[in-house]
């Protein structure tokens, strides 16, 4: 394993089936194998899921999280981030940081000994795309052959990381998005730009918000272009009989996906959020040393 974990292509297909079998061994174990260890969390945009996951993960391992609002570090005044890589190494373990930045996230890592571990860029979701993947493998056994669906803004953080990481495991990645919103990364997938089209035989239909954080400027642009794009119960009847519908939260209902399917029998969202600390612990155990 690589020290960090700023992409998801950090991670061997081998790395990211190491973790999915530790996740499992993990999830309702307490250990101690971060004891006497210190774990610093910086956030420079909002977070539930990543922050409290990370911090029950922490703790579940028997670590301490020290949790850090941007504003609350000296990074709000104008301190470099080389700069503060450089003390917190002298006192933590490991760095888990949400930048709107995602070269921020990179400088640190050149920077810093310790382990630093990307909570979400513009660029992409390391974190969520393994409980993704590995919320797919619990529900749907294997992830060979199965055909999944994102739709709307496919040059989000999520989807990018969703994209790079599926089809190591032999998924057929599909893409529905406008001509404006395709993924800025480079991987194997294909773009259906018709929604109606895309959705038809998938195993797993994935959504998330079509205004992401930081991208507030261009709310009513991105509402308008991506509107055919909402995830509503016309679409998932056009999957196969059993799919299932993911989204990484947090939800805008009647945007980009209504509540009929986030509250419908195909979701399967909340087990999605729980996985995110199953698989945490799995990649802390892995990367702190
Ligand atoms: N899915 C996710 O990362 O959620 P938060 O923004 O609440 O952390
Ligand atoms: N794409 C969303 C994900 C939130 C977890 C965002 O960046 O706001």
């Amino acid at each position: 394993m690589k020290k960090d974990l700023l992409s998801i292509n950090d991670l061997s297909k081998a790395d990211v089936e190491k973790i999915f079998k530790l996740a499992d061994k993990l999830r309702n174990k307490r250990t101690n194998y971060l004891k006497g260890k210190n774990v610093a969390l910086i956030f420079q945009k909002p977070s539930t899921r990543t922050k409290v996951s990370f911090e029950v993960a922490i703790n579940h391992l028997g670590g301490n999280a020290i949790s850090l609002n941007w504003n609350e570090l000296q990074l709000g005044r104008g301190e470099t981030i080389e700069d503060t890589a450089k003390v917190l190494e002298r006192y933590v373990d490991a760095i888990v940081i949400r930048d709107f930045y995602h070269d921020h996230i990179v400088n640190m890592a050149k920077i810093a000994k310790i382990p630093v571990i990307n909570a979400l860029s513009h660029l992409e979701h390391p974190c969520q795309a393994l409980a993704d993947l590995y919320t797919i493998r619990q529900k749907k056994k294997s992830l060979k052959g199965k055909k999944i669906v994102l739709l709307g803004d496919g040059s989000n953080n999520t989807f990018h990381s969703l994209v790079l990481s599926s089809e190591k495991f032999g998924m057929e990645v599909v893409v529905s998005c406008s001509k404006n919103y395709k993924p800025k990364v480079k991987a194997n997938y294909k773009i259906v730009e018709n929604p109606k089209e895309a959705v038809k035989g998938a195993d797993v239909l994935y959504v998330d918000s079509f205004v992401s954080m930081g991208e507030e400027a261009e709310q009513e642009k991105r509402l308008r272009e991506l509107r055919n794009y909402q995830l509503n119960s016309d679409l998932v009847k056009l999957a196969k009989k059993d799919v299932i519908v993911l989204h990484p939260l947090p939800a805008h209902r009647g945007q980009e996906i209504s509540s009929k399917v986030i509250d419908g029998k195909s979701s399967v969202v909340f087990d999605q959020s729980e996985n995110r600390l199953h698989t945490e612990k799995a990649i802390l155990q892995l990367l702190v040393r």
